[in-house]
């Protein structure tokens, strides 16, 4: 029951945030991690999150990927309200409906890029030739079947990006929540793995990426700028087209 979907949306806005806030408690200080943040994503839409260090960037992509919850304001996602479920709702709705890709890739470094792209449906409970089959249907997509078989460690920093973005799409997500993904790549490599989440986004997955290289979001169509906690600025550009 907890893993079922929500209602049917009943807006037209995968993401609905309504004054959400985050604090830390550090001893007697209290940081405002996240400030009174309202803002709306409607699906299919590519948006990049900017903004300085310590902005709320991070605790803001945590709180929309289910991974924390807010100490106030509500989160919608695909109509169904977040603040309501369990801590085991919460991980199916991680699980099922948001890919995530860090910085770090993040990888099993002892297991093949087929067996990391086929981790999240064993917590999904696909059966064994059913993940295999999905997890080289997702290396397809980013390029990388004929690497199935490599670990981490023979991969270079981009192809390894790639097979985290595999292992991210392979339960086919509603939402792809990025955060500094090209962060650890050279300009040419961030560029390749920007025009993979730009080709993604035209097939229909919802982007959230964060990032502080304006190079990296050029290409997104809405750019949301953090500073303090708050959201500062909200525009629309015409997004670069990666070749
Ligand atoms: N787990 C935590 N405990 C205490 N303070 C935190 C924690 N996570 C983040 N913060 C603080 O919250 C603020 C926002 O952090 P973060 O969301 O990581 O910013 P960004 O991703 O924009 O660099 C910063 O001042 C940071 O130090
Ligand atoms: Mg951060």
């Amino acid at each position: 029951m907890a893993s079922e979907p929500g209602p049917p949306n009943s807006s037209s806005s995968l993401i609905e945030v309504r004054n959400l806030t985050r604090h830390y408690r550090m001893g007697p200080q209290t940081v405002h991690a996240l400030e009174d943040v309202t803002v709306a994503i409607p699906r299919g839409e590519f948006v990049a999150v900017m903004g300085p260090s310590g902005s709320g960037k991070s605790t803001f992509m945590n709180l929309l990927g289910c991974l924390d919850r807010p100490d106030a304001g509500r989160y919608q996602l695909d109509g169904q309200d977040i603040g309501g479920l369990s801590s085991d709702a919460l991980a199916a709705v991680r699980n099922r409906r948001i890919g995530f890709v860090f910085q770090s890739f993040n990888l099993l470094p002892r297991q093949s890029a087929l067996e990391n792209v086929m981790l999240p449906m064993v917590y999904a409970g696909v059966g064994h030739a059913r993940r295999m089959e999905r997890a080289l249907a997702a290396l397809e997509a980013v390029g990388l079947r004929e690497r199935a078989a490599h670990r981490p460690t023979q991969l270079s920093g981009g192809q390894q990006q790639r097979v985290a973005i595999a292992r991210a799409l392979v339960n086919d997500p509603l939402l792809l929540l990025a955060d500094e993904p090209t962060g650890a790549l050279d300009t040419a490599t961030s560029l390749e793995i920007i025009g993979l989440f730009q080709r993604l986004n035209r097939r229909g997955i919802t982007i959230v990426l964060v990032t502080h290289e304006p190079e990296v979001a050029r290409f997104a169509a809405r750019l949301l700028q953090f500073r303090d906690g708050r959201l500062i600025g909200d525009s629309n550009q015409e997004p670069e087209v990666a070749a």
